[in-house]
C-alpha cells in the first residue's frame, strides 16, 4: 500500500461544495484528501453545499466539517481560518479551489468583469495562503498549500482575458510564495486543468482521442482531484513552486496539424 502521509492530517479547502452540472474539482479533491485520512475543513459560501459534501465524506468513513464563509473577504478568510484551527488545532494542508471566469471580448470588457476576475481567481487565493502561511510558520510543522490554476493561465484565453491574467498570476504567486516559505517547510503548487467542463465523468476509458483538442481525452474532475492529492501529500515530498497541467495533453499539442491520415504527403518532403 502506498502511504500518502495524510493519516490524521488537517486539511482546508475552500469551495468544496459541488455545483451539479460544474466540474466539481472541490468534491473530487475533498472525498480524496478524506478517504487518505485527512480530517477536511469544508469551506463554501453556501450551506447546503457545505453541507452536502461534508455528509459525503462521512457517508464514505471519512472525517469532515462544514465552514461557511464568503472567501473573496479578507475578513471572512482570516476569520474562517481561525475557526478551523480551533476545531483542529492547526492545518497541514491547504487547498483553493474557488474561480470563476468573466467573458467578453477586450474592447468591451468593464472594470467591474475585470475586478471581480481577479478577485474571484487571484486576490482571494492571496488571502487564503496568506493566512494560512502565518498558521503554518507557527505551528513549525511544514504543509502544503495547492490552488486551482488553469491552462488559461499558460496559454491565451479568448474572450476571458482577466480570468486567464488572473491565472497566470496566481501560477506566479505560487512559485514567489513556495520560495519564500520553503525555509518554513512549507510548499506551494498550482493544477491547471485543461477543459473539464461539467466533470466528463461520463467518457470511456479505452476511448482515446475522440476529438481534436485532446490527444488523449480531456481531463475529467476525479484527474484534476487526483492531481490535488498528489501535491498536498507526502509523495511530492520534494515538490514545490511547479504548476501541474491536467489537460489530456491540449496544451503540448503540435502545431503543424499532421495527422496520420496526411502522414504520407510528408514521408518524401
Ligand atoms: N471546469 C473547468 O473546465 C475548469 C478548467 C480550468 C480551471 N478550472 C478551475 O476550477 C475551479 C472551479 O472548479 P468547479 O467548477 O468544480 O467549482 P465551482 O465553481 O462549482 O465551485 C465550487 C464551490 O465553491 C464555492 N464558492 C464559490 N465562490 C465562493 C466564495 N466566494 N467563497 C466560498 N465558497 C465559494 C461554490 O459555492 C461551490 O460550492 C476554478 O478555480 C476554475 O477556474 C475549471
Amino acid at each position: 500500500m502506498i502511504d500518502f502521509g495524510l493519516a490524521g492530517k488537517r486539511a482546508i479547502i475552500s469551495g468544496a461544495g459541488y455545483i451539479p452540472g460544474r466540474a466539481g474539482h472541490g468534491r473530487h479533491s475533498a472525498l480524496l484528501l478524506a478517504e487518505a485520512g485527512a480530517t477536511v475543513a469544508c469551506i463554501d459560501i453556501d450551506q447546503g453545499r457545505a453541507r452536502d459534501i461534508v455528509a459525503e465524506i462521512q457517508s464514505q468513513g471519512g472525517k469532515a466539517f462544514s465552514v461557511l464563509a464568503d472567501m473573496t473577504k479578507p475578513d471572512e478568510v482570516n476569520r474562517a481560518v481561525s475557526d478551523v484551527v480551533r476545531e483542529l488545532g492547526g492545518i497541514d494542508v491547504c487547498v483553493d479551489i474557488i474561480g470563476k471566469a468573466t467573458w467578453n471580448a477586450v474592447e468591451e470588457f468593464t472594470d467591474e468583469q475585470w475586478d471581480q476576475a481577479i478577485l474571484n481567481n487571484l486576490s482571494q487565493a492571496f488571502y487564503l495562503f496568506r493566512a494560512v502561511s502565518r498558521q503554518m510558520i507557527a505551528q513549525q510543522t511544514g504543509g502544503s498549500m495547492v490552488a486551482l490554476a488553469s491552462v488559461d493561465g499558460i496559454a491565451a484565453s479568448g474572450f476571458h482575458v482577466a480570468y486567464g491574467a488572473a491565472k497566470a498570476g496566481l501560477i506566479s504567486m505560487a512559485k514567489t510564495m513556495a520560495d519564500e516559505l520553503g525555509r518554513f517547510g512549507i510548499r506551494v503548487n498550482t493544477v491547471a486543468p485543461g477543459n473539464v467542463a461539467a466533470g466528463n465523468e461520463d467518457q470511456n476509458e479505452d476511448h482515446w482521442a475522440v476529438d481534436t483538442l485532446n490527444p488523449l481525452l480531456a481531463p475529467r474532475g476525479s484527474d484534476v482531484g487526483k492531481a490535488v492529492l498528489f501535491l498536498s501529500s507526502d509523495l511530492a515530498a520534494r515538490i514545490t513552486g511547479q504548476n501541474l497541467v491536467v489537460d489530456g495533453g491540449a496544451t503540448i499539442k503540435s502545431l503543424w496539424g499532421i495527422t496520420p491520415e496526411v502522414l504520407p504527403l510528408f514521408k518524401d518532403f
